[in-house]
């Protein structure tokens, strides 16, 4: 479920940004695209995004690309507007914005994080998530409320790690900035465990999450999930770090656009049939609402215009 503010449609094209421009050439782009050169304190940055983002269209817009090794890039067939560009990327905060337009060629300087912890904002939810403790095998199957917390109905720890994954997980990512981090107006509440119990039962989900944690056995898992973000809040760092995009994973171009309501849910997004690919080709992308309204969101990707249709 998508959980943030806003709507995003991500579009994903696998193309080669080494088919207009040699290594050792210069980047070469057209009047449409914008290119250039992303170096760092060391050099040349390989594996970091470039960031296109205007506000001029009838929606957000912003595409992605990724530098190849010689910190090279083309964001190509960028629509007529001024953009914000700037860099992104493990090891790196971002960068300041550049103000740029289709046709020009830049050089983009990457800024090295100051710290190992400004460093892990940028990565992925799942490098917090797995700080998450759990209770021990011994502790299973629960004893219940009157017990030691866990559910009764709860057999084992791999059932009470297939609840978190395929419940919690399955509709929020569980590391993200705003799952790791514990809002004020819930954290003035009294301790982290209570902080956790109000932050469940705050929104519009509150029912279906009251059924993952009833299934879990709601204290218990309040108590852990709790530590979880009293350690992520006392400083403690993910143990591993992510590489960089390599090989081809730099061949990718995202196309985001930003749409529909911020009041309501946007469970999904079509805009073919993955059998044939080609059916509905630059036609509008539909948005799936689940219950949360009547209005079905459309995007057209081609004007950038977001609509509604009336479900009768
Ligand atoms: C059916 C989907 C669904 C399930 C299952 C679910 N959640 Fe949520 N969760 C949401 C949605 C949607 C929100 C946004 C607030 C709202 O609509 O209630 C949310 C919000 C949250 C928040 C953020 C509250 C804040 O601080 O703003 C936390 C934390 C959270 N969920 C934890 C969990 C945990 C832990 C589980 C499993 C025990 C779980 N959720 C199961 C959909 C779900």
């Amino acid at each position: 479920m998508a959980i943030s503010n806003s709507v995003v449609a991500l579009f994903v094209a696998a193309v080669s940004l080494h088919g207009g421009f040699s290594h050792a050439a210069p980047v070469s782009i057209s009047s449409k695209d914008i290119g250039g050169v992303v170096t760092g304190e060391k050099g040349p940055e390989a594996g970091v995004w470039v960031i296109a983002e205007t506000i001029v269209l009838p929606t957000k817009f912003t595409k992605i690309v990724v530098t190849d090794d010689k910190g090279q890039f083309v964001i190509p067939e960028l629509p007529n507007a001024n953009y914000q560009i700037w860099v992104r990327g493990y090891g790196l905060v971002d960068s300041p914005k550049v103000a740029s337009r289709p046709g020009k060629l830049l050089k983009l300087k990457a800024v090295t994080a100051p710290s190992e912890k400004a460093a892990a904002e940028y990565y992925p939810g799942v490098y917090w998530y797995s700080l998450l403790e759990m209770p021990g095998k011994g502790e299973f199957p629960g004893t219940g409320d009157k017990g030691n917390g866990i559910a009764i109905t709860m057999k084992t720890q791999n059932a009470w790690v297939d609840t978190v994954k395929n419940m919690c997980q399955s509709c929020h990512a569980l590391g993200t900035k705003g799952m790791r981090e514990v809002p004020e107006v819930f954290s003035k509440l009294g301790d982290s465990a209570t902080a956790w119990a109000h932050r469940t039962q705050a929104g519009q989900a509150m029912p279906y999450m009251a059924l993952a944690l009833g299934s879990l056995g709601p204290e218990k898992t309040f108590s852990f999930f709790s530590k979880w973000t009293d350690r992520i809040a006392a400083g403690e760092l993910p143990f591993a770090k992510p590489e960089r995009p390599k090989g081809i994973e730099r061949n990718a171009v995202y196309t985001m656009w930003d749409w529909a309501s911020p009041k309501y849910y946007q469970h999904d997004a079509i805009s073919t049939d993955k059998r044939n690919p080609r059916v509905n080709a630059n036609g509008l992308i539909w948005g799936s609402p689940e219950e949360s309204t009547d209005l079905v969101p459309t995007l057209d990707p081609i004007k950038h215009v977001a609509a509604s249709v009336r479900h009768p």
